[in-house]
């Protein structure tokens, strides 16, 4: 038996007990006539004591040979410390070590394995298995397997079931570029690796399972950012027979639990505003509400004086920062630094200072009296000692870069609370949007999401504005899941690709499956999948989800670790068929 207990589990209790631990060790402290290790695993750390007068004298030789991460094996027996150690749960007792296997030795790591460590980024992902080791790693793995326990143990009990779909697919259109597969056996073809199983768990609730969950890796080939990864990890669900409302119901109620069982955080009911509300107020469809600054629309109390930059302006908006009155002229000229910088882009920023005194004092004085303040101060909901920042400009532009100030604010301002949790869900999506490049409509969810009954008919007028039954939730400014009733039709699913550009044969070709299924009695259904990984990291407190992932690869989708993506030899690429063109 290597060990008879942990590394975190030793008492009191335990004195005079003989026991045999195994571990790491995290580091030696060497005083000629006796020595201290502390012995690492999983559980926690151990103390143990090599004394002269105690320990055999080849063990105790031995013991001098021991360096950082050396796997170790000791016996010995439980006593009481002499200097107890309040901060860890082992922290009254020590072992008097009587024997010392080494199982293996270590070099040096190339970082201290402690919670505050050396090494940089590139560094840790190139030896992750020695960055698992470190608490911060170790404890956002076991947070995660915490999460995935309680999604499996919800959702299991309210009739869900958990069923495994390909990984070697047809492309899904989601939106993002596939990872592709070149096909040995048949030459010339690819399998593409699902960006989500969208289409399998519609076809899964044709096949009447009713209720489908899936904790699914998922794949896409699009530029990193801190919230996204090439492959990251989806809670996809589907339920058959329902409504928008049920399915908001089911998943709110998911999320209710794990923030009760995972954060002992209860929250009440889940606000809902629609994709339209969300822009005009925060300039965001995955609005942070753990804060206020919602935007004020100006172009009323503005429009009417000699301000030729508002005058002309489709939108002039702004927000009232709570104190920001305090700012000095200097963090105001770098705040409007700020959202200059490309990033942003915004052309300038006015600003009104709204005094104790009642009186305001802003950077157009030349063309707004006091009065004018006052509205200004109405509409974005200013008190005094507040700061209002105001932008204009075209509509969507205006709000993306009002909407980075107010998130870069909040961060500044200290009102990002990471342990307070925000949720709320945006419904009523747009279904198509426009894209500028290919000048065509997309689907803005994707092309199986069904269109609001009442809005069909502008599907020919007036696409942009038809509104989906799509809908997202929202946690504290990241959005963690969403979904949408779908399409259960033929003819309706025919129509909206038609919509997309795709001809006939087009459809038939990509979705024909699908379309066929749909004849053989596809019940209502629709369903939504949440980011498990943003999930984790925000319920973590944390926003980058690399933190929380294993494995996970790099800014350039690099995992440095095991050197991929890589070359494959000449023989392999004939073998696919392959030949490449560089
Ligand atoms: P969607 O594309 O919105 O919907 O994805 C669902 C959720 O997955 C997470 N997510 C990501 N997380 C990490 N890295 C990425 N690259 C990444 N991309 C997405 C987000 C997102 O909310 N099939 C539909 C769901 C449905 O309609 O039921 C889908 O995939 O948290």
């Amino acid at each position: 038996m290597y060990r008879t207990h942990s590394n975190g589990e030793l008492r009191l209790t335990n004195i005079g007990q003989e026991v045999t631990l195994a571990g790491w060790v995290q580091k030696t402290r060497d005083k000629g006539f006796m020595m201290w290790v502390d012995l690492r695993d999983r559980y926690g750390i151990t103390q143990l004591i090599f004394d002269e007068e105690r320990t055999p004298k080849e063990i105790m030789e031995k013991a001098k040979t021991l360096g950082r991460e050396f796997v170790i094996q000791i016996q010995g027996e439980v006593i009481e410390r002499i200097s107890k150690n309040k901060n860890i749960d082992t922290g009254e007792i020590e072992i008097l070590v009587k024997e010392l296997t080494v199982l293996n030795k270590s070099i040096t790591p190339p970082f201290t394995i402690e919670d505050e460590t050396d090494g940089g980024d590139e560094l840790r992902m190139k030896y992750r298995y020695l960055d698992i080791r470190r608490n911060p790693v170790k404890n956002n793995l076991i947070f995660r397997h915490k999460v995935a326990i309680e999604v499996r143990k919800y959702l299991s009990d309210n009739d869900f079931i958990e069923i495994e779909t390909p990984v070697l697919i047809k492309s899904t259109p989601e939106g993002a570029r596939d990872f592709v597969v070149p096909s040995r056996m048949n030459e010339g073809q690819f399998y593409a690796l699902p960006q989500s199983p969208q289409t399998f768990k519609q076809l899964l609730m044709i096949g009447g399972m009713d209720k489908y969950f899936q904790i699914v890796k998922c794949f896409r080939d699009e530029d990193l950012r801190a919230d996204r990864q090439p492959e990251f990890t989806q809670i996809d669900c589907e339920m058959a027979f329902v409504e928008q409302e049920d399915i908001l119901n089911t998943f709110e109620g998911l999320t209710r639990h794990l923030l009760k069982e995972i954060n002992g955080v209860e929250v009440g009911e889940f606000p809902r505003i629609t994709y339209d509300e969300a822009m005009k107020k925060y300039g965001n469809d995955k609005p942070d509400i753990r804060f206020g600054m919602e935007f004020g629309e100006l172009n009323e109390v503005t429009q009417h004086k000699d301000f030729g930059v508002f005058n002309n302006a489709e939108l002039v908006v702004g927000i009232a920062v709570p104190g920001g009155n305090k700012f000095t002229r200097k963090e105001i000229d770098n705040l409007i630094k700020w959202i200059k910088r490309p990033q942003v882009g915004a052309l300038g920023m006015v600003y009104s200072r709204c005094n104790d005194d009642g009186t305001f004092k802003s950077s157009v004085d030349k063309f707004y009296n006091q009065e004018d303040l006052a509205k200004w101060a109405e509409v974005t909901g200013a008190q005094k000692g507040d700061l209002i920042c105001v932008l204009s400009g075209n509509t969507d532009k205006v709000r993306t870069q009002l909407s980075a100030l107010r998130m870069e604010l909040a961060e500044r301002l200290g009102l990002r609370n990471p342990k307070e949790f925000a949720p709320l869900w945006v419904v009523d999506f747009p279904l198509l949007e426009w894209d500028e490049e290919t000048e065509r409509y997309h689907a803005m969810h994707h092309p199986f999401t069904s269109p609001k009954p009442e809005d069909m008919a502008l599907l020919d007028t007036d696409p942009g504005k038809v509104r989906a039954n799509a809908y997202d939730m929202v946690l504290n400014g990241n959005e963690i899941g969403g979904g949408s009733i779908r399409i259960h039709d033929k003819e309706t699913q025919a129509l909206m690709l038609n919509h997309l550009g795709f001809t006939p044969e087009q459809s038939k070709e990509q979705f024909g499956f699908l379309m066929n299924a749909f004849e053989y009695g596809a019940p209502p259904h629709g369903g939504l999948a949440f980011g498990l990984d943003r999930l984790v990291a925000i319920l973590g407190g944390q926003e980058t989800i690399r933190d929380f992932i294993a494995f996970p690869k790099n800014n350039s989708g690099r995992d440095v670790m095991i050197d991929a993506p890589s070359k494959i030899d000449d023989e392999q690429l004939k073998e696919l068929h392959l030949k490449l063109n560089l």
